[in-house]
């Protein structure tokens, strides 16, 4: 299943992150694409605050991962310093835990992403527009049916 969502601001891409967050559920997987700056830590920041989390949420460029414990624990991966490695033993300890998981730069650990998984890739259209490419199969895609209409 795929579809596109044209989003117009920074609110919409709120909303949409909103409507994201009624769905997540234990081992929820989420990988994001986009070059840098279309958006992919402003849309976890937004899921993050929709799940319910506290604590501030920024790049975790540097550390690789951050974990936000919650009642339903966010597991945030960035792996863009891990381009052409391909996979990541350690991390898929948590891309197959129990948490959900939101990937930025997905594509650099490719071989540690599970068949089933919501793809988005952002593409920045303006300053503030950005177009939504989802993707995703098995039970993301009924999600996906739900999502930005
Ligand atoms: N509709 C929008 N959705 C998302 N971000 C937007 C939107 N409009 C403007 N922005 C701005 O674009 C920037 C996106 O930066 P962000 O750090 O989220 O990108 P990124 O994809 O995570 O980049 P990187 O690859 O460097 O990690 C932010 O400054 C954000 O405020
Ligand atoms: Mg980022």
């Amino acid at each position: 299943m795929e579809k596109q969502v044209l989003i117009k601001d920074l609110a919409e891409m709120k909303q949409f992150a909103q409507s994201v967050s009624r769905f997540v559920v234990p081992g929820f997987v989420l990988c994001l694409s986009g070059d840098l700056g279309a958006g992919k830590t402003t849309f976890t920041q937004f899921l993050g605050d929709a799940m319910g989390i506290k604590d501030a949420i920024n790049s975790p460029t540097f550390t690789l991962m951050k974990i936000y414990d919650h009642q339903l624990p966010l597991y945030h991966i960035d792996a863009y310093r891990l381009e052409g490695v391909g996979s990541d033993a350690q991390l898929e300890e948590y891309i197959y835990g129990d948490g959900v998981c939101v990937i930025e730069w997905y594509q650099y650990i490719y071989h540690s992403i599970p068949n089933d998984c919501l793809v988005i890739d952002i593409e920045w259209v303006s300053k503030t527009e950005r177009l939504l490419r989802l993707k995703g199969s098995g039970m993301y895609a009924s999600i996906l049916k739900n999502l930005g209409d």
